[in-house]
């Protein structure tokens, strides 16, 4: 069990912001896990647990023990006619993991290429993107317990799982640590979700001449490019905050004044409204202070230009909010975790 002191986390978040651990381990199994958790418990130090640091906002120094997955390894333990289950290591970075079913014809995972992070973050808030999220080919996870190391298993009902919302953002947040994430992928004929957004037009500039799951994997990836900004180049969390979801009636009077606001109609009488166009129209969009701001081609992402602190992210995070709720009356609720 190594534990080092006082450590930088600035290689471990994709905003690259300097702030320090008081404690910082790795671990590479279940038991080295228990073992960190029980020490943890004697020294009553409390406890912060990173993946790829793709989905934090680090504004202050972390106090106590902070644990990095390093849990690896993708296996395939079970299969029938139709379906295949992959079991994959939290630690596993998850473009890897959709790379591995990619290359055994297994579908379920590509429209989600190239999210940043490892697998074990992801059922934190049930990621998304591009008409899927992981819920639709989640098994089951494992997990152990901060409190006690005990080792749970969650279904997909026991996670709770809905549009960038887990139990464990909410009932269980800040007491399991999920350690393996099972998947139930399709083998052939697989099915093609390429319905949303840009996926049919960039297929078609792509001249094919069959449609497969490598072929909405390159498209996907040829999209994100194209609109998100690459971490290694400019720091950033992805979408600072979640798509506002409001009644219809509120939406129909929001229309009135605002004829072109673009809108997602969702079961029971709701609505989704793209942030996005919410903090373009109250002028945000492309803004800096100092060194953050909002990403030019796309202001839901806030960006560290080089040097910000997390404190002054969340500030401008906050002024965004504000500039929302004055303009459109709408609460803008980040999806970032903010520490
Ligand atoms: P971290 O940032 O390390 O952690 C996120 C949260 O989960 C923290 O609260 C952490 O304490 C907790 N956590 C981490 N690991 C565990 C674990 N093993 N057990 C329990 N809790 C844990 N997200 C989408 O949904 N869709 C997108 O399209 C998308 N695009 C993105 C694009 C860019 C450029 C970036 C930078 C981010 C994007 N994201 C997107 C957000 C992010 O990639 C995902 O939320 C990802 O799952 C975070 O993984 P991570 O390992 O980096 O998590
Ligand atoms: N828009 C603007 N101005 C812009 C950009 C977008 O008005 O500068 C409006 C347009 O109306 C556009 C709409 O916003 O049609 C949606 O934009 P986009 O397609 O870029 O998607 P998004 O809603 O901003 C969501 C997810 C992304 C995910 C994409 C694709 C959330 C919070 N974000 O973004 O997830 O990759 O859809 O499915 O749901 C993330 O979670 O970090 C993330 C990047």
């Amino acid at each position: 069990m190594s534990i080092q002191q006082q450590v930088s986390l600035r290689p471990f978040n994709t905003f690259g912001l300097h702030v320090e651990a008081e404690n910082f381990a790795a671990f590479t199994n279940v038991e080295e896990l228990q073992s960190l958790l029980r020490h943890a418990k004697e020294k009553k130090w409390p406890l912060f647990i990173l993946g790829g640091g793709s989905n934090v906002l680090l504004t202050q120094d972390v106090p106590g023990l902070t644990l990095h997955n390093q849990i690896k390894g993708i296996t395939a333990i079970k299969e029938d006619d139709r379906y295949v289950w992959v079991k994959a290591g939290a630690g596993e970075v998850w473009h890897d993991l959709v790379l591995w079913t990619l290359d055994r014809n297994w579908g379920g995972l590509e429209n989600l290429s190239l999210i940043p992070g490892y697998v074990g973050a992801a059922p934190m808030q049930n990621i998304g993107a591009y008409g899927v999220e992981i819920k639709d080919t989640f098994d089951h996870l494992e997990a152990v317990e901060m409190a006690t190391g005990a080792v749970r298993s969650f279904s997909l009902e026991a996670c709770q799982f809905g549009y960038r919302e887990s139990v464990f953002k909410h009932e269980l947040k800040g007491q399991y640590i999920i350690t393996h994430v099972v998947f139930r992928l399709e083998k052939e004929p697989t099915t093609f979700h390429t319905s949303y957004g840009a996926i049919q037009s960039t297929l078609a500039d792509m001249a094919l001449t069959e449609l497969s799951i490598q072929a909405i994997s390159k498209a996907v990836i040829r999209i994100r490019q194209s609109k998100l900004p690459d971490p290694k180049v400019l720091g950033n969390a992805g979408s600072f905050f979640k798509n506002p979801v409001i009644a219809d009636s509120r939406f129909r009077s929001l229309q009135k004044n605002y004829p072109d606001m673009p809108h997602y109609p969702l079961p029971d009488e709701e609505v989704k409204i793209p942030a996005a166009w919410l903090i373009e129209q109250s002028g945000w969009k492309g803004k800096r202070v100092g060194a953050t701001g909002t990403h030019v081609k796309q202001p839901l992402v806030l960006v560290n230009y080089g040097g910000a602190t997390g404190a002054e992210v969340w500030q401008l995070a906050q002024q965004i909010q504000a500039a929302v709720k004055d303009a459109f009356g709408i609460q803008l609720e980040p999806e970032v975790n903010v520490w």
